[in-house]
């Protein structure tokens, strides 16, 4: 019986974690971004935690001229916060450094792994993680197979691929094409790094470890859901990546609908991997296709316009580096959509994301139905809020639900008030970053956060008429100001059937 804290009455708590097998993280593009701000941290972090005691190395590949001593430094800076004492960790870093199209560097590769199994006098596990824009793929990819690098009798090879997962349902079917000559399913893990937030997979827990949810997540008693991802920051120096882009394969085909499937999919039979991914599939198979009738507009669109937030001067997007000046592509997305089954029938899903928003929030709101009869009109009370959920999921972790209660006083007083949960009040501690998560899942063979084929195609399946539109009508997306709360535009898309977005300053 553990107390958490005294604001939290826990029974008991139940807590399993595997730690990781012996295993090599072999990373192209380790001088990178991704991996000096996500990967390393994310390794020191696991290793801290005694998650990789039983032998861990990280051999760091890229175009860069380094040596192990260079790389032993830059994941020394990368740590040197929270990682004190960190000899044991650096010394298990190594480099090799060539084109990656050139076959010596994975020849060299073969011959490094072989090494460190001989030195340490284990068989490591290798994990190939491309953290390298998406073109390189499929290039890496082959020369990893023709290298037999893609079998590891000892132990196992797994290839880690970040998104984007292609550019629309061709690309990601030609890429996949590409990777499943060498890599299978099994051993292919397609990073959502949204599903690694332990806010995300609270919604697993949330919904099915309790009973008094799952009876009323259904259209009898929810009136619509909100699914928010609002940025305050903008596209940051990615204006070349993201103005082929733009928001809907950014953040919707992905993290928005991953959270959808998870708040809407129905029970799993059990918490494996396959089992949660075939519900997800099933949900992702019910939504309804897009409308693409202009007068029934189901997918808004803008784009920040120059604009002042915490009092200073915000540029417009397409005064960003590295974006065309006549730039069309969506930094905001609002769509209303369907899922067409038993359980969701005619109950609207609003989802939203936009970059350059007054404020940081990501957060899925239940808003349930109005009480059926408003037994307290007599007493002049002619109408009352609804209770509503919220899964708050950054920058403020947590639950809150409210609901209507009397206030002392007055016979006849009413007033809304709130349950909330906080997981930092609760659990004290930061929440481990979604990184931590995906990579020891990946070490341990463990693929429910990993998004299976099935689901990538699905989920470009539902955009592409929608892009294949856009690019044929050539249309100008809607402006909205930077630092601003939403438009009149994508607040009319959820007025029309009478409701409102929630504030995103207030939440
Ligand atoms: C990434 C997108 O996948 O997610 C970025 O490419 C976005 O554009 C980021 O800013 C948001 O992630 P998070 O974890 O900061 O909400």
């Amino acid at each position: 019986m553990a107390k958490i804290s005294p604001s939290a009455v826990c029974q008991q708590m139940l807590c399993v974690e595997s730690p990781a097998p012996p295993c090599v993280f072999i990373v192209f593009g380790a001088s990178g971004d991704l991996t000096k701000r996500k990967l390393i941290p994310a390794l020191a972090n696991l290793f801290k935690r005694g998650l990789l005691d039983n032998g861990f190395l990280f051999l760091g590949c890229g175009r860069k001229k380094l040596s192990n001593e260079d790389l032993r430094k830059i994941a020394a800076e990368a740590t040197k916060d929270f990682l004190a004492e960190s000899e044991k960790f650096l010394s298990s870093f190594f480099y090799v450094s060539g084109d990656y199209d050139d076959k010596n560097l994975y020849n060299e590769i073969q011959n490094t792994l072989v090494e460190l199994d001989k030195k340490y006098g284990k068989n490591f596990g290798r994990i190939f993680y491309l953290a390298l824009p998406p073109a390189m793929y499929p290039d890496v990819v082959e020369n990893l197979g023709q290298a037999g690098l893609n079998k590891n009798e000892e132990s196992f090879a797994r290839l880690v691929v970040e998104k984007p997962f292609g550019k629309d349902l061709a690309s990601a079917t030609e890429l996949n094409d590409c990777i499943s000559k060498w890599f299978s399913e099994k051993q292919l893990y397609r990073i959502d790094h949204y599903l690694g937030k332990e806010t995300v997979q609270n919604i697993m827990m949330f919904r099915f470890a309790n009973s008094i949810f799952e009876p009323i997540w259904n259209r009898n008693y929810i009136d619509h859901i909100q699914i928010t991802i609002a940025e305050s920051i903008g596209i940051e120096s990615r204006g070349s990546y993201y103005d082929k882009s733009g928001a809907l394969r950014d953040m919707f085909v992905n993290h928005m609908l991953s959270m959808l499937s998870l708040v809407a999919m129905e029970p799993p039979p059990s918490f494996d991997a396959e089992h949660i991914r075939d519900e997800k599939i099933k949900l992702l198979r019910s939504i309804r296709p897009f409308s693409l009738d202009p007068c029934n507009e189901d997918i808004v669109r803008g784009q920040y316009a120059q604009g002042i937030a915490d009092g200073k001067n915000i540029p417009a997007y397409r005064q960003e580096a590295d974006v065309d000046k006549n730039s069309k592509t969506e930094t905001y997305i609002a769509t209303r959509l369907f899922v067409d089954n038993w359980r969701w029938q005619s109950v609207p899903f609003y989802l939203r994301t936009g970059k350059r928003l007054a404020q940081r929030v990501t957060e899925i709101a239940v808003i349930f139905k109005k009480v059926p009869h408003l037994m307290f009109a007599s007493a002049g009370i002619e109408d009352l809020p609804a209770n509503v959920l919220v899964l708050k999921i950054q920058p403020k972790e947590g639950i809150n639900l409210s609901f209507e209660a009397k206030r002392p006083g007055a016979k006849m007083c009413i007033g809304t008030l709130e349950m909330d949960f906080n997981y930092t009040e609760v659990f004290g501690a930061e929440l481990p970053d979604a990184y931590q998560r995906l990579l020891l899942d990946c070490t341990t063979g463990d693929q429910t956060l990993f998004t299976r084929i099935d689901d990538v195609k699905l989920a470009w399946g539902l955009i592409d008429n929608v892009l294949k539109n856009w690019q044929q009508n050539d249309a100008e997306p809607y402006f909205y100001p930077a630092g601003g709360e939403s438009f009149s535009q994508a607040d009319a898309l959820i007025q029309k059937d009478g409701r409102n977005w929630r504030k995103i300053s207030e939440t």
